[in-house]
Formats: C-alpha cells, structure tokens, sequence
C-alpha cells in the first residue's frame, strides 16, 4: 500500500487537567494523570517531528492547555517551524500578561470555548462558578492583543435554545468565527445522553437558526456547524476520514487517529516514546485499521457514499453496537438505524439536568504546572 499523505492537523493534548467539567468533555473516561505527561523536551521533538511530517497546524488544547507553564516555549517551536498555531482553551486561567507572552511567542489564533450565552446556565454546565463571566474578558483581551479570535459552542438540550444568543454573542465579541458543534455521543457526554440529547425539533430549529444567521452575518461572522446526525440520513465523514487529515497526541504521548479514540475499548495506541510520530502514522496499526475503504463491511462496502463520507463514525459505531467497524448507525443504510433514532428520542425526552460531570479529582484539576 502506497504511503498516505501528510496529516494536514495535529492536535496537541498538553494536559488532560481541567478547571472546567463539562459534562461532554471529548477527553477519555480515564484521564491521564499529570505525572505522566510528556515534559517540554518531548512536546518539542514531536513539534519537530510533526513539522518533518507535513503538518500545517498544530491545536494547542486539552484539558486546559494554559496549565502548562512551558506553552510558550511549544508555540515559539511551532513558529520556528513555521506550523500555524492555534490555542483551544477554556480561558479562565488566562490575563492579559499571559496573553501578550502567548502572542510574543507567536500564537496566532484563540479558540474559547463557552457553555451558553446565559452566565447561570454556562456556570452550571461547565461546573465553574465565575467562569462566563471570566471567559468574556477574556475575550475582549484575545481581541486586544491583536489575535483573531473564534467561540466555540457545544450545543444539546440544555442550552440549544439559546442558539440566537450565542451567534449575537460572537459577534458581539467581534470574533471572526464561531464554531457551534453539536454534542457528539461517546465518552462523558455518551454518560450523559439522558441530560444532553436534544429533541428533534430543537435540531430542526438550530438548523434553520444557522441557516439563516450564516447569510445575515456574511462577511462578519462565519459560522462553522458540525451537525447533529441522530436525525439525519447519512453521517457526517468524521475527522474527514480516519487516518486522512489528523491526528492527536495524547498529555502521555498516545498517538490517535482521532481525539476519541480511546473510547474504542478494544483498541490500542502507540506512543511518541516508542516511535517516531511520521512512523506511526505511516503504518501504526491504529491508523491503518479504519484508513481507506478495504476494512469496510456491507453496506458500506458497495456504496457511492464510501469515499465521501468513510463509513462515518468509528467512535459512535463502537458506542452504539459495539462493533467499531460496524457502519455509523446514523446512517439510513445501517441495521441499527432505527433503534439509534429511537433511543435519541427517548433520551431527549428525560426530563433531567443532572450531569456526570467530567473529573479526575478537584485536586489535580486545579493543580499547579510544570
Ligand atoms: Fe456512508 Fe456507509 Fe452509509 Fe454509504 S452505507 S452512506 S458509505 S455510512
Ligand atoms: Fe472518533 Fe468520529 S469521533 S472517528
């Protein structure tokens, strides 16, 4: 088999160590533990490796990335290589001193997450107290140190109806892209589906309140939407093809085709410690268990859509059936299809806010960086 071609992205997980607990957190069930994170001198070959590799840019993220004391000196790595670099983070730790050192490094974009457009309800949700209120300052220093600045809002039931208010929020905090991602089901927010999962006409109506704020705010605002596909037909090509385009390296050094997946139990990662990162993305077994077309099962096997959407989900197939080679079961074509829409439906019409909310202790969640 020929080579693949360079992954365009490289997620970077600096820490799994959060200040936040959203209830949705991509992060694995079992969070690695400080101790074992890589130290700079790792992060900074694998910069130089992923560089070597062909990848264009690097998302500093987590976790919270800002944990990390030495993020300035991986951005400044990142910018001698001539890698975009992008800081994805929670923003509560972050002042305007911190911010001007990340963009003296050479940072050259923030993504900040929120929660909702509403302080009690953003709070709740990522179990910080304090915390959107902090997020908007933050925001407003992001813009005045000169760096661009992109929201991103993960959406499901508790705060889809909201959805207006968060794009007049983005806009508001002249953010130059807002990100609104439905809630993708494994991991904690698979735990929390029964607080999480939307009914079908909130899908219906963030659909068409996307629709229309996306022509309304042309050449304001541009709105990047990862769709719910519970209730659609097909689903969505996931990573844009496993092992295509990205990969994720881990706080402890898992190289991963995709930032869940771990949540497929039944697979094992390779570290940056134990091979050169272009390695294992050449020929690692994880990477090429699901890459291209040849692992596929019927239906999928035989269909037009194989190359546009790669058999879609690995993470959700896995979540669902078990089976992560089986075909998404968001899909029309899949066996399952049916019993997943209906369990969507009985899910979003629980009537709880109760969440699992994501930890690994309070402790080590506020802990101090090295
Ligand atoms: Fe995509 Fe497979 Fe469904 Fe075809 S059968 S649309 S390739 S998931
Ligand atoms: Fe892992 Fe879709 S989230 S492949």
């Amino acid at each position: 088999m020929s080579a693949p071609q360079p992954p365009m992205g490289l997620l970077a997980e600096l820490s799994h160590r959060c200040p936040l607990a959203c209830p949705y957190c991509s992060n694995p069930l079992e969070l690695e533990r400080p101790r074992g994170e890589l130290t700079a001198e790792e992060w900074l070959r694998v910069i130089d490796e992923a560089a070597e590799l062909g990848v264009l840019q690097i998302h500093f993220s987590g976790g919270e990335p800002t944990l990390r004391r030495d993020l300035e000196q991986l951005i400044a790595r990142a910018r001698e290589q001539e890698v975009y670099s992008n800081l994805i983070t929670a923003g509560v730790l972050l002042d305007r001193a911190r911010i001007d050192a990340l963009a003296a490094a050479g940072l050259e974009h923030v993504q900040l997450s929120i929660q909702d457009s509403r302080a009690a309800s953003a709070d709740t949700i990522g179990g910080y107290k304090g915390g959107h209120a902090r997020k908007l300052e933050v925001a407003r220093m992001v813009r005045a140190a000169g760096l661009p600045l992109t929201i991103n809002a993960v959406v499901h039931r508790q705060n889809l109806d909201h959805l207006e208010e968060i794009v007049e929020l983005a806009v508001e905090l002249d953010a130059v892209r807002l990100e609104v991602a439905h809630t993708q089901y494994y991991g904690w927010a698979y735990a929390n589906r029964a607080a999480l999962m939307p009914s079908r006409e909130q899908v219906e109506h963030a659909n068409a309140v996307v629709a229309a704020a996306k022509e309304r705010l042309k050449g304001v605002l541009t709105i990047d939407y990862v769709v719910p596909d519970y209730y659609a037909k097909r689903p969505k090509a996931c990573m844009g093809g496993w092992g295509r385009q990205f990969l994720n390296v881990t706080p402890t050094g898992k190289v991963l085709p995709c930032h869940a997946a771990e949540s497929i139990t039944d697979m094992t990662f390779e570290t940056v410690r134990e091979r050169p990162l272009a390695a294992i993305w050449e020929d690692g077994p994880a990477f090429e268990r699901f890459r291209g077309t040849a692992w596929m099962p019927e239906p999928c096997r035989s269909c037009e859509r194989r190359e546009i959407d790669f058999g879609g989900c690995r993470c959700q197939a896995f979540a669902l059936t078990g089976d992560a080679a089986a075909t998404d079961p968001a899909c029309g074509k899949s066996p399952e299809h049916a019993s997943m829409v209906g369990l969507a439906e009985t899910e979003s019409a629980a009537d709880t806010r109760d969440f699992v909310y994501r930890t690994m202790g309070r402790k080590e969640r506020a802990g101090r960086v090295d």
